[in-house]
């Protein structure tokens, strides 16, 4: 088999777009590391929230920021984060990160204090011997790879979005996420110029994969 190239892909969205589901398929079907940047926010969130950490305190998230370790344990396909090597459990989707990780994710540095670690996620998928990486989030195609092989972003009917997140049991305002996300100043949630639009409303998770599928494999000889 010739050697193919290292592939990043880029899936941004709102909240409960159906990127995960989807990214975790697309990274079987191509042998990419599954990278959900949602769970970076959220784990850090969690951890700031353990240690009595408020979002409008930003001189309390600038002090304790330094202080966290990150690493990354890779678990089948996806890449977990460690911070002081432990991986947080199912706190990180938990109502309160749920009302506050957006808080959080507006303030700039804590934004930078990930982007290294967001970008370094290419390295953890050479040195496992992964193709490339497909990488969720906010501001993926826009901020972290803006020169990512493929870029797109999905959404869906904000009712239809409520739905599904109801329908996994979790309660969450995303509508109330979206407008933050959407409106911070730093890296707002975006459609990247150039990126790929998929509204996913009336479609099942196998129709959305099998489109994005469809556009990778007729990029993918000419990369
Ligand atoms: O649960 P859902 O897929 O809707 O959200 P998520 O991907 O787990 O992300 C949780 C929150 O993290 C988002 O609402 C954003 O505030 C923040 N986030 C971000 O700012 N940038 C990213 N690249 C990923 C997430």
């Amino acid at each position: 088999m010739p050697s193919s190239p290292f592939i990043i892909i880029a899936i941004d969205g709102g909240a409960a777009s159906g990127k995960s589901s989807t990214s975790r398929a697309i990274s079987e079907r191509f042998h990419l590391l599954h990278v959900d940047t949602g769970s970076f926010y959220r784990a850090v969130t969690a951890e700031l929230l353990r240690r009595g950490v408020a979002p409008s305190d930003t001189a309390a998230v600038h002090h304790v920021l330094p202080q966290l370790k990150l690493t990354t344990r890779v678990q089948g396909r996806s890449a977990s984060m460690e911070i002081g090597g432990h991986i947080a459990g199912e706190e990180i989707r938990s109502p309160e990160v749920n009302a506050s990780v957006s808080h959080f994710a507006a303030i700039p540095e804590l934004r930078t204090f990930l982007l290294a670690y967001q970008r370094g996620q290419a390295d953890v998928a050479r040195s496992h011997g992964f193709r490339g990486l497909v990488m969720e989030g906010r501001d993926i195609g826009s901020v972290i790879f803006p020169e990512a092989d493929f870029r797109f972003y999905l959404h869906a009917d904000p009712a239809e979005r409520a739905r599904r997140r109801a329908e996994q049991g979790h309660v969450d305002q995303i509508a109330e996420r979206d407008r933050m996300d959407s409106q911070r100043k730093t890296a707002p949630l975006t459609i990247p110029s150039g990126a790929t639009d998929i509204d996913s409303t009336y479609l099942t998770l196998e129709q959305v994969v099998e489109k994005l599928s469809g556009l990778i494999e007729a990029k993918l000889p000419r990369l």
